[in-house]
This record gives structure tokens, sequence and C-alpha cells, in this order.
């Protein structure tokens, strides 16, 4: 079998470990840094120990704290020129996959003679890219392992840049941060979490041992995790096996992509500004249903994983993929997400429009196990809704 497997170099997992922030800009080089974050991390003052490990040492900040929920081209194009204005030479990301897509892009483009129109689509970066640091306060994208930056474009569209320039030289994952994540958005990235495990593990071209084994891993951590951390979400062991079981996952999808659940959820984004991982949940189960008949066998491998005390008296693949399947929408009623497209205000009537939309999806739809067609995507919206 041959396969590439790239991942982020350096991955510290440790409670506070962005509390030693200049120790690890120095292990780069880094003089002048640049914090790229969102006004909710600023609000909660999440940064403020990594200012503090910076006013400790020789190297002079900036702080770029205008990043949007789903960042659109503009925020990017301002970001970059206040990267540009102050002469940085090296990118922190702190906050969740939008902060970290973002400062993935000031760092490849900050001194590049590459605009941002030039670079959508997959390996279109041509330089080399500043020292980049990412720090994830969700768990999560897994944007701190990934070569992928997302933005939006338009009103309703999402298109991704896709590099290995854009894997960071170091992922910090100090599940600290997360301890005042909201039980909801906690819910919500945690099974965005997990449909990356889910989706990598049934990939269907770049599926590899180093994936799998990721995969398997991520979903045993975060199964296990996802609701203490959401219900108590104060329990640090618990935030931090989310949030390695996140990065883990993050590592798998870098590898072996997602595929129709994904392609599914961004219209519903786009359309509806629906967050990420809630579009996800909401055509999970539906979407397995569907890939059911071709993957079955390896979802009853995830099963035998997370479920094995209910898999134990069962035979059959197909016996356990819809045991898999009840886990997963239990699960999702426990955490307290809306569970149909019409309890999030998506009109019946826009359900051909978003099938159109998520069939344009081609990058991600070539990794479902099972072919989808436009009346497929339609059929399982309308399951959804
Ligand atoms: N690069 C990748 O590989 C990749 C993969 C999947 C998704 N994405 C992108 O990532 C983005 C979604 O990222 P996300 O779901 O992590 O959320 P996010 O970055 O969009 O943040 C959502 C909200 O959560 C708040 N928040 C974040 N951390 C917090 C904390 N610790 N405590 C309290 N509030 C906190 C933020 O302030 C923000 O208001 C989307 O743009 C999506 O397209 C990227
Ligand atoms: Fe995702």
């Amino acid at each position: 079998m041959s396969f590439t497997f790239n991942t982020t170099k350096s991955i510290v997992n440790e409670p506070n470990s962005s509390s030693e922030l200049a120790h690890y800009c120095h292990t780069l080089n880094i003089t002048k840094v640049l914090l790229v974050t969102d006004p909710g991390i600023v609000k909660l003052d999440l940064h403020q120990k990594m200012l503090a490990s910076l006013q400790a040492s020789s190297i002079s900040y900036e702080l770029f704290s205008e990043v949007e929920v789903d960042p659109p081209i503009a925020v990017i194009e301002h970001a970059l020129s206040f990267a540009k204005q102050h002469k940085i030479d090296g990118v922190v990301g702190l906050g969740g996959g939008s902060s970290l897509d973002t400062a993935k892009l000031i760092a490849a483009l900050a001194y590049s003679s590459q605009t941002l129109d030039e670079v959508f689509g997959i390996d279109k970066l041509l330089h080399k890219r500043l020292p980049l640091i990412q720090i994830p306060t969700t768990a999560g994208t897994g944007s701190e392992v990934t070569p992928i930056s997302i933005v939006t474009t338009g009103e309703a569209m999402k298109m991704g840049i896709v590099s290995s320039v854009l894997l960071p030289d170091i992922a910090l994952l100090d599940a600290s941060l997360t301890l005042k994540l909201p039980p909801h958005i906690t819910a919500a990235t945690g099974i965005d979490a997990m449909v990356h495990a889910i989706e990598a593990f049934t990939s269907n071209i770049k599926k590899n041992p180093y994936s799998d084994m990721l995969a398997i891993e991520a979903l045993k951590l975060m199964s296990k995790n996802i609701q203490q951390a959401v219900h108590q979400g104060s329990d640090l062991q618990a935030r931090a096996n989310m949030m390695l079981g996140a990065t883990m996952a993050g590592q798998a999808f870098a590898n072996a992509p997602v595929a129709g659940v994904h392609a599914l959820a961004y219209p519903l984004g786009g359309h509806y500004h629906i967050p990420h991982g809630l579009s996800n949940s909401l055509v999970l189960p539906h979407v397995l249903r569907f890939n059911a008949p071709a993957a079955a066998p390896l979802y009853a491998e995830l099963a035998d994983t997370i479920i094995p005390n209910t898999t134990s008296t069962l035979t059959t693949a197909e016996e356990k993929t819809t045991a898999f399947i009840q886990y997963l929408e239990d699960l999702i009623n426990n955490l307290k997400l809306p569970n149909r497209l019409a309890s999030v205000d998506i009109p019946q009537s826009a359900l051909p429009m978003l099938a159109k939309d998520a069939l344009k999806q081609e990058r991600l739809l070539v990794n479902n196990p099972r072919p989808m067609n436009e009346a497929d995507i339609l059929a399982i919206y309308q399951a959804a809704f």
C-alpha cells in the first residue's frame, strides 16, 4: 500500500503549556510575533498568560483580535495588511478553527508575492511561510495539525486552501484554555472532531494504517469524555482527553480526508450560518445510514471500539452499524444538540438548493465510501429534516 503521512512537527500536550509561549517562540527564532485571535477569546482573557510570557522575554508582539467566525476574505486581507505593517517574523494562532485558519494564511502570505486569490485549491502555495505556533481553544477542528485553511468566499460559499506549507511548526495543546468553553460549543465542536475520526476511518482513497490508528484512538478518547466535558466543563482531565482526541482526529483526516458528512454540512453553514460542528451533527446519522451498504464492515469496527458491551451480543456488521448509528443519535440527544434541520429554522423548500450546493463539494464527495448523486443528497436532507 502506498501512502504519504504528514503532520505538525511538534505536538506539546500539556495543560498550561501556553504560559511558556516565549520559550516556544525562541525555539523558532521568532523576535516579533503576531498573536492572532478573536474578540470572544480576548473577552475571556484567555490570551493574557501568553502575553505575560512574551512580556517577560525579549520577544515583542502585536495582537490582532478581529478574526470573525468562519473568516471571510475581507478579514484575512485586513489581517495580512496588519501583519505587513508591523513587520512580524512569526505568527501564533490562538482560538478555534477560525483563528487558527487565519493565522496559517498570515504566516503563508504576509510577505509572499502571491495573493489570497491565487492560492485557493490544492498545492498552490509556492513559498515558505513564517514560523507558526497554533494554540487551539476548542476540541475541535484539528486545524493545529491540518494543512488546510477554510475561508468564506462571498455570501454562502466556503473554499479551502490546502498545502503542506500550512502545517504549523508547533501545536500547543493546553486544555486549561477550554475550561470555559460553553456546553453547546463544546458539544458541537466535539461532534465535529468525532466526525473527523469517523470519516477518516472510512475515507475512500487515502485511508492508511496511521490514519486508522489515530482515528480509532481519537474516537475512544472522545466517546469516553465528551459527555463529561459538556456537562462538567470544569473537569480538566475530560477537557484534556477531548483536546488530544480532537488533535489525533485532525491528524487522521489531514491524511485521509473527510467526506459526505462534511459535504452536506458545508451548505448549512454557508446559507444559514449554522456552526460547523452543529451542521455536521445534523446530517451525521443520516449520511451514515446512506453509507451503510458500502461501509458497514468499517462502522462495525468503530462500534466494536466504542460500544464493545453493546456489540458483544451482535453478530453481523449490519447489526453493529445500526447500533453505532443509534449510539451517535443518543449521544447527540444527550448533548442537547438540535437534531432536525427544521429545528434550526431551515425551510423544507430550501432542501433542493442545498442539495445542488452540496454536490459542488467534489473535493470531499470523492472520499465518501458510497457515491452520492444529487437525488441521494436530497433524500438525506429530507431524512434529516
Ligand atoms: N483547518 C481545518 O482543518 C478546519 C477543519 C474544520 C473546520 N475548520 C474551520 O474552523 C472554523 C470553526 O472553528 P471552531 O468550530 O473551532 O470555532 P470558531 O473558531 O469559529 O469559534 C467559535 C466561537 O467559539 C468561541 N470560543 C473559542 N474557544 C473558546 C473558549 N475556549 N472559550 C469560550 N469561547 C471560545 C469563539 O470566540 C467563537 O465565538 C470554521 O471556519 C471551519 O470552516 C477548519
Ligand atoms: Fe469538521
